[in-house]
């Protein structure tokens, strides 16, 4: 069988790279050549969130995606939202909540919770629980997953006002 490459150049957390894929590769396989294991493919067919990632600010199943439609965009995954060592508040939120056990989910929730957050700062339960509803946790963390975004988001209207 004959495996056709390409080379791809884009953004990853910030800093431009080059890397040489396989057409059938998916952005979980692509991510892993960079040692990012954030993003985990785990049903694989679009279904648990576990691989998600933002593309040009926009959340993705990385397990759908090819490699190759990354071309060429900025790609942010959970290795990338610290500053200089700081934990973003999002991440912080949701290790003072206590929102995880296993934490196999959790870098999906983080990132879908940075887009909710980005669209909107203050957003209420129904509103939490519409757009992660597509996120899911076997551990079935979801009522501290919800205090976490609220806390996430007080604190990244604190900053703001600051
Ligand atoms: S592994 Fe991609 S959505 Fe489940
Ligand atoms: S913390 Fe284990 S799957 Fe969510």
């Amino acid at each position: 069988m004959t495996v056709t490459t390409r080379k791809i150049n884009f953004s990853l957390n910030g800093e431009p790279v080059a890397a040489d894929i396989g057409n059938h590769q998916n952005v979980v396989e692509l991510l892993n050549k960079f040692d990012l294991c954030g993003a985990r493919e785990s049903c694989g067919q679009g279904l648990c969130g576990c691989c998600t990632v933002l593309v040009d600010g926009v959340a993705v199943s990385g397990c759908l995606q090819l490699a190759a439609m990354v071309d060429g965009k900025n790609v942010c995954t959970v290795e990338g939202l610290d500053q200089s060592g700081q934990l973003d508040p999002i991440q912080q939120a949701f290790i003072e909540s206590g929102a995880f056990q296993c934490g196999f989910c959790t870098p999906g929730f983080v990132l879908m919770t940075k887009q909710l957050l980005d669209r909107h700062p203050d957003p209420d339960d129904e509103q939490i629980r519409s757009f992660l509803s597509g996120n899911l946790c076997r551990c079935a963390a979801y009522p501290e997953i919800l205090k976490a975004v609220h806390l996430a988001s007080q604190r990244r209207k604190s900053a703001v006002a600051a």
